[in-house]
């Protein structure tokens, strides 16, 4: 997972709030140098918390955390070899983008001819060469967003961490900054914590991915990983696309999962007890003639809405009174197509969906 030397260590890490809110509880992680990590939880889950203790803006109450070898609990942040990026960057308005991103290294003591040089470079690399007169009131959001970074990153950080930066930006400019940001990254060689609480966000950019909920962390695993095999209830819900059934699975050579919404196959050696099934989306099918016996789970429902993204079609069916499944389907699906409020019948094998304790 971790792709070179330990670069941020966190050991059970804690953070509690002097009302007596837990913020971060029990969060150990190895961050390899030059590795791309993302914070992937909802609204209040401790991301910001734990990203501002790495950066000596907080301090945990239990827990150490070492920075390129060097435990760094009480050490400012400006003593750290880290930089930040906050949610909501403030850039200095009377100054030009070149002036905003040489600020930290007139701070540092460099002069004129060094720091121009290094500007430079940095605007070069963000595509804000063509601006780097320009005052920051006449910049776009993107633009904006790409000297916020600019400014962290010309300092030469071994560590960046990014709260959320591209939340304020439009859908079509956030795909773009983030493979903007990700190809950044990797040529300067910077270690990334990036904090969001899109999926979509973490996995398009991550190398690893912290899934986190109620200030503990959930899982730990590449996008590839956290997508096909979610380790909790929660990250399956979380990360979308799947969906799940709650029931007790019985012992024995053929188990079943029981539950609420019926009683289903799993997968044989699935171990006995409270449980949840877990079936993407994309492994559910309308029932149809050329499905094969693999197919040996089935839920009826009523559809209720379709969307259609690209050339994938999700269509949503009620198969309780608060519970909706998702399955995804291509366009040119073949067979016959449901129409809204029709019922339908979803079917899955067993050997598909995955079987959670718990
Ligand atoms: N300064 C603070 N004092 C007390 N509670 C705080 C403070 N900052 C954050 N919290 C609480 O700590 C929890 C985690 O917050 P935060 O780290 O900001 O989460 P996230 O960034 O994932 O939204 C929340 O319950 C939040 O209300
Ligand atoms: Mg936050």
């Amino acid at each position: 997972m971790t792709q070179g030397a330990p670069d941020v260590v966190l050991d059970r890490v804690a953070k509690v709030y002097g009302d007596g809110t837990v913020a971060v509880d029990d969060f150990s992680l190895t961050v390899g140098k030059g590795e791309f990590v993302a914070f992937l939880g909802p609204s209040g889950c401790g991301k910001t918390t734990t990203l501002k203790m790495i950066g000596g803006f907080e301090e945990p109450t239990r827990g150490d955390i070492t920075i390129a070898g060097a435990r760094v609990n009480g050490v400012p942040p400006e003593r750290r070899s880290t930089g930040m990026v906050f949610q909501s960057y403030a850039l200095f308005p009377h100054m030009n983008v070149a002036e905003n991103v040489g600020y930290g290294l007139k701070l540092r003591g460099l002069d004129k001819a060094a720091r121009a040089q290094k500007v430079d470079r940095i605007l070069e690399l963000m595509g804000l060469d063509d601006v780097a007169t320009r005052k920051v009131d006449q910049l776009s959001g993107g633009q904006r967003q790409r000297v916020a970074v600019a400014r962290s990153v010309v300092v030469e950080p071994d560590v960046l961490l990014l709260d959320e930066p591209l939340g304020a930006l439009d859908a079509n400019l956030r795909s773009r900054m983030q493979s903007e940001l990700k190809r950044i990254q990797k040529q300067l060689g910077i270690t990334f914590i990036f904090v969001t609480h899109a999926q979509s966000e973490a996995m398009a950019m991550a190398d690893t991915i912290v899934v986190m909920s109620n200030g503990r962390i959930e899982q730990i695993g590449s996008p590839a990983e956290i997508f096909t095999r979610p380790a909790t209830r929660f990250t399956a819900q979380f990360i979308g696309n799947n969906n799940l059934i709650d029931g007790t699975v019985s012992a024995g050579a053929s188990p079943r999962l029981d539950g609420p919404l019926g009683s289903f196959p799993v997968k044989p050696g699935s171990p006995a007890g409270p449980a949840s099934i877990v079936v993407r989306s994309d492994r559910m099918r309308f029932d149809h003639s050329t499905l094969g016996d693999g197919y040996d789970c089935a839920i009826e429902g009523t559809l209720i809405g379709e969307e259609l993204v690209g050339s994938v079609i999700t269509y949503a069916v009620q198969v309780a009174p608060d519970l909706i499944f998702h399955t995804e389907q291509h366009e040119t699906m073949t067979g016959h197509v449901p129409t809204l409020n029709e019922r339908v019948r979803l079917r899955w094998p067993s050997g598909d969906a995955l079987v959670l304790a718990g």
